[in-house]
């Protein structure tokens, strides 16, 4: 189980403001649609970043609802949020969100289905949150679609199964369509987000995460001290000998309750 404390809170943070992330909440705002006055609905809102974004763009006439598990996540949101009164936040559940029927005109929820059990149950609970009309937007990763660059192809594969093993449902790009079907949605759309980075630098998205998972991987005991330390100076080298590349696809699924 991902435990976001406050060290990972503040790490998590760091990484969501990198470029690469940026990109990726534009593209969810735009896919979203939202219109001034709408009531919106962020499940596992984290830091407060898209929370935010979805506020500014359905002004003070509309509203919006952060929802999240984590204390030292909402602390971050409420600082970022403060000056928006119309951004709501709780310390909630995702799988029992106390709210009637028909709430919210739109839905967000970005890297948050992956930490879940029960993501089927998750989505029928947007379903049911949605006012008829209401749209969604999903962003998820499966961290079996990474490409890097590396002399040793498998121990790359176990870092990022290691990282995996840690959360509840690595794998949903593939199972959401049916997923949001089966909970009534319409019209689902998805489409690719690549993170791509080009040079191993400790503020990129790659550089973050490589340095996460090999964490995750020493932690589980996946990993030894001498294997992290040779990936990290080899990833370094092949920067400086422009033969870095990195690339993951998120996915970006919405759909429509009709
Ligand atoms: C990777 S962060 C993503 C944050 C945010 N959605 C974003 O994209 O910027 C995942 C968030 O999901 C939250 N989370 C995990 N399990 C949860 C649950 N069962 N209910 C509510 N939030 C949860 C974590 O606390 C964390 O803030």
């Amino acid at each position: 189980m991902v435990d976001y404390d406050e060290e990972l809170a503040a790490e998590t943070e760091r990484v969501y403001l990198m470029p690469e992330i940026v990109r990726q909440r534009a593209k969810t705002i735009e896919a979203l649609n939202l219109r001034a006055g709408e009531q919106v609905l962020d499940i596992g809102c984290g830091m407060g970043l898209l929370t935010r974004e979805l506020a500014l763009a359905v002004g003070p006439t509309g509203s919006v609802l952060g929802i999240d598990n984590s204390q030292p996540m909402l602390a971050l949101a409420e600082r970022r949020c403060a000056d928006l009164p119309y951004i709501e936040l709780k310390n909630e559940s995702a799988d029992a969100i106390p709210q009637a029927d028909s709430s919210f005109d739109a839905i967000a929820c970005t890297q948050l289905l992956l930490y879940l059990p029960n993501v089927a149950q998750t989505i029928q609970e947007m379903h049911r949150l949605l006012k008829p009309g209401g749209r969604i937007a999903i962003v998820e990763t499966d961290w079996r679609n990474v490409l890097l660059e590396c002399d040793d192809q498998p121990f790359m594969r176990q870092l990022f199964a290691a990282w995996e093993e840690s959360i509840a449902s690595p794998h949903l790009p593939g199972q959401l369509e049916s997923h949001l079907i089966t909970a009534g949605f319409s019209a689902v759309k998805v489409d690719a987000i690549p993170l791509l980075n080009t040079s191993y630098l400790l503020d990129n998205y790659s550089g973050q995460m490589v340095a996460y998972s090999l964490r995750v991987g020493r932690k589980s005991g996946a990993v030894t001290a001498a294997q992290a330390d040779n990936f990290l100076a080899e990833l370094k080298q092949r920067s400086a000998e422009h033969r870095y590349f990195f690339c993951v696809n998120r996915f970006l699924f919405t759909a429509i309750k009709i």
